[in-house]
């Protein structure tokens, strides 16, 4: 893109969404610009990137579900071509997850799971307890049944944040290295952004994709201003030596004392467990607290984690909708669509939410697969492609 020219796009906030939106934006021809002050950082940096369409299953989420498989389906197809253009691996793993049950609460839990993945038509298997230790030997001994769902698999959200920025800058995105502070309005419609250093950075459409921020540009309209809130999720990383063949074969998940744990082994000898679920704010310590819950779960499921190396801790935010799901799409203010919300399913969500956001900066309309999440359910007033 010449520098002179103003672009056509500009994304605030190069998270994955946003990442994912300028690249698939600047494929289709589009002149896009990115403002982040860290590009490739954001949630992504914490998250341990599971897909998990069917064991993250929730009653009344049935359009949330939708676009999860939709997204699942995408996921082989956009791994390969992030990775043939960036030459970068992205620690993609087809390898399954076990949810487990580890008294009868959770196996009752695990079982209406499993009829609701039925109803809706989803693959997943019942196991014994024993079943599952043979699958992955290092469960413990008290684990009682559990889910095999092979079609969800993982993938390193950090690795996916590098490709994503590399792809932008070799699709002709303009990165700006900034933060952008207050979007303008000229008239009743959206036309650029004023960054920290008092910049004005014009563009044809603004998307708003910063994640749990996202509520907090100055400037946006109260009507349109996305009612996403941050919620903290804290994660431990240790190191599994490869020594005695893995620790784990797959990722392998439980609701302990009815909080989430999860296991997330890659190839690259790292085993991410997390994650905590907390409404802290704009909070971001990592507590001794949210530590132990996450380690005393993790040993319930497989008590030799204890023997591996601590390598990091961490805790990010979130960013939660009112009804879990995302917002996607133009708002009812001219120039400025919304790509956040995405809450626990930002990775998952990455390939569909980079083609929805180019089909509708293209078209101006959503596509089907979009249309229930469109901001308008909130209350704004937009624009929907009409049925053909
Ligand atoms: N999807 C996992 C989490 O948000 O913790």
């Amino acid at each position: 893109m010449s520098p002179t020219r103003t672009p056509d796009v500009l994304v605030v906030g190069g998270g994955i969404i946003g990442l994912v939106t300028a690249w698939r934006a600047a494929q289709r021809g589009l002149a896009t610009a990115l403002a982040d002050p860290e590009p490739g950082g954001g949630a992504a940096r914490v998250a341990a990137g599971m897909l998990a369409a069917v064991t993250e299953l929730h009653h009344g989420e049935e359009d949330l579900l939708g676009l999860n498989l939709a997204s699942a389906r995408r996921y082989p197809d956009f791994a390969a071509e992030l990775t043939e253009l960036t030459g970068r691996d992205l620690g993609y793993r087809g390898c399954g997850t076990l949810a487990v049950a580890l008294d009868a609460d959770d196996r009752a839990l695990l079982r209406e799971l499993h009829a609701l993945q039925q109803r809706s038509g989803l693959d997943s298997q019942w196991l014994s307890g024993r079943e599952c230790r043979r699958l992955e030997p290092m469960l413990a001994p008290g684990v009682r049944g559990g889910l095999r769902v092979d079609g969800d698999h993982q993938i390193d959200p950090r690795r996916l944040a590098a490709a994503l920025l590399t792809a932008c800058e070799r699709a002709g995105v303009t990165v700006h290295r900034t933060r952008a502070e207050r979007l303008v309005v000229t008239g009743d419609r959206a036309t650029g952004v004023v960054t920290s250093d008092g910049t004005g950075l014009d563009a044809g459409q603004v998307v708003l994709a910063a994640g749990s921020l996202s509520g907090r540009l100055a400037g946006v309209p109260a009507d349109v201003l996305p009612p996403v809130r941050p919620v903290k999720g804290q994660v431990v990383r240790l190191t599994m030596p490869a020594r005695h063949g893995p620790f784990l074969n797959r990722t392998v998940r439980a609701v302990v004392r009815g909080s989430h744990v999860y296991l997330v082994p890659r190839e690259n000898g790292e085993l991410v467990i997390g994650a905590t679920s907390e409404e802290m704010g704009w909070d971001t310590t990592v507590t001794a607290g949210g530590v132990y819950e996450l380690l005393r779960d993790a040993h319930e499921l497989a008590p030799g984690i204890t023997e591996l190396p601590l390598t990091e801790t961490t805790a990010g935010l979130r960013p939660g909708s009112p009804d879990n799901a995302p917002l996607l799409g133009p708002t009812a203010l001219d120039g400025l669509l919304l790509a956040t919300g995405h809450y626990r399913n930002g990775v998952l969500l990455t390939p569909v939410t980079g083609d929805v956001m180019a089909h509708v900066l293209t078209t101006g309309a959503l596509p089907e697969v979009a249309r229930p999440f469109t901001p308008r359910r909130f209350g704004a007033a937009v624009r929907t492609e009409q049925p053909a």
